[in-house]
């Protein structure tokens, strides 16, 4: 079992390119099933969720690679419909695959999802989105089995804006005839980029990264290359970890206006943040204030996914930080593993309390699920002595060569197993 060794209470400085968008990587593979021809993929991170879907191509029958941030999709030689169970665990949102597969061979067929680190992950909204485009659905024995004779465009009302399901309808109307109408679609960035994507394949669609998608599908470029945008998720931990250690960091490659509410956080508790086009200096000196009630919500809301990295960087900020977690259940899990690095927070239902400014010490931690991991290096990297993350495999799902890339900016951070 990996884990990771900081020795905290160093500052960052220097220079990190953020790498490209997991959430945006992980349908634009899925969407490349669409067209039976070539996708070539640039800004691609090294990540283990993407080498599943990689595995997960593969298995379908498709030539699929990647290397030094490009990945190469060839869908002509698809074979299959399913995905067995061992992928479907391996990556939760191996879900994303469904419209694709069902789009392009008329049946797709993946054992059901179970619940994951962050509580129930329901996926009756994807399953909705199939069967306003026509598929029918069977449920057996733990499997899902969708198949339509030709999909056709079709209204879906999404009930709540989820991403997920907003991808997969998009791209199952990509395949459908006719057009197709999302209402209360997800906002996301990573939304707008597979829209992008989708229409340089030449599906018609209007709309993306608003709460109205109109998409109609049709032929398919033969070939197609895109580049993914910059990971808001990556970019907001490393602010998180330049704020609570003290440091100049500079990031590039990165998008202030898709974290506009984050940068807004950060900017309640003091820290500077200057942007320059792709560039951002984050420049955090002295002391932290509280950033006050940070509540997640569905983008241009504060992003669920961003909200452990920002709560270890409160804990060392003058005053109580109060978190209100509004899109998963399960989302706190990294508290009791701060806790054991001194620090104090109350946790109640969806709301946690974090009380600062803390005095962190080193400590063996678990990492509880991606994001939590996260938590703890920001805590691990502002902490006195040293801590040992454990079950790195969550934090290599969305952090690319991580503890290089730490050591690089002047962390005593190093990989061990
Ligand atoms: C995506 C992101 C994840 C992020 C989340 C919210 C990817 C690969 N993952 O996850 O990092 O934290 O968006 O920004 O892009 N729900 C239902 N029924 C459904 C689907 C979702 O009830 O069929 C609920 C979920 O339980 C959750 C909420 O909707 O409470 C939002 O989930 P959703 O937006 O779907 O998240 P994901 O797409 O799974």
């Amino acid at each position: 079992m990996s884990g990771l060794k900081i020795v905290g209470g160093r500052a960052l400085c220097g220079r990190i390119h953020v790498q490209g968008a997991k959430n945006s990587v992980l349908p634009i593979l899925a969407a490349s099933l669409l067209s039976g021809g070539e996708t070539v993929i640039h800004n691609c991170p090294a990540l283990s969720d993407v080498d599943a879907a990689i595995d997960i191509l593969r298995h379908l029958g498709c030539r699929a690679e990647f290397t030094q941030g490009t990945a190469y999709v060839d869908s002509s030689t698809m074979t299959r419909c399913d995905i067995p169970d061992e992928l479907m665990r391996r990556m939760r949102s191996s879900v994303i695959f469904l419209g694709a597969i069902l789009a392009r061979a008329g049946e797709a067929k993946l054992s059901m999802p179970g619940g994951c680190e962050l509580g129930p992950r329901p996926i009756d909204l994807h399953l909705l989105a199939m069967e306003r485009l026509g598929a029918e659905l069977e449920t057996r024995g733990g499997n899902l089995l969708l198949r339509s004779h030709g999909l056709r465009g079709g209204r879906i009302d999404l009930s709540i804006p989820s991403v997920g399901a907003t991808e997969n309808a998009m791209i199952a109307a990509s395949g459908a005839q006719g057009e197709t109408l999302i209402t209360n679609a997800a906002r996301e960035p990573e939304i707008g980029d597979l829209g992008r994507y989708l229409r340089a394949l030449g599906v018609k669609i209007r709309g993306e990264g608003t709460s109205t998608v109109s998409v109609e599908g049709g032929g398919f470029a033969p070939c197609c290359q895109h580049t993914i945008i910059p990971d808001r998720i990556a970019a907001a931990t490393f602010i998180a970890a330049a704020a609570a250690s003290g440091g100049d960091l500079t990031l590039t490659g990165v998008a202030g206006d898709h974290m506009r509410a984050v940068l807004d956080a950060f900017s309640r508790m003091g820290v500077e943040i200057r942007e320059c086009g792709d560039t951002m200096r984050v420049l955090s000196r002295g002391k932290l204030r509280s950033p006050g009630t940070v509540t997640t919500g569905p983008y241009p809301g504060f992003p669920t996914d961003a909200q452990p990295p920002l709560m270890a960087a409160c804990l060392g900020a003058e005053g109580i930080s109060v978190f209100v977690e509004t899109v998963f259940q399960s989302r706190f899990r990294h508290v009791p593993e701060l806790r054991r690095m001194g620090a104090d927070i109350k946790v109640d239902g969806r709301v946690a309390i974090a009380q600062g400014p803390g005095r962190l010490h080193g400590a063996r931690v678990e990492a509880p699920d991606l994001r939590g991991g996260a938590a703890l290096m920001v805590a691990a990297l502002a902490a006195e002595g040293e801590s040992i993350i454990t079950q790195m495999r969550h934090i290599d799902r969305g952090y690319e060569k991580i503890a290089d890339l730490l050591r690089s900016v002047g962390a005593e951070a190093e990989r061990i197993d």
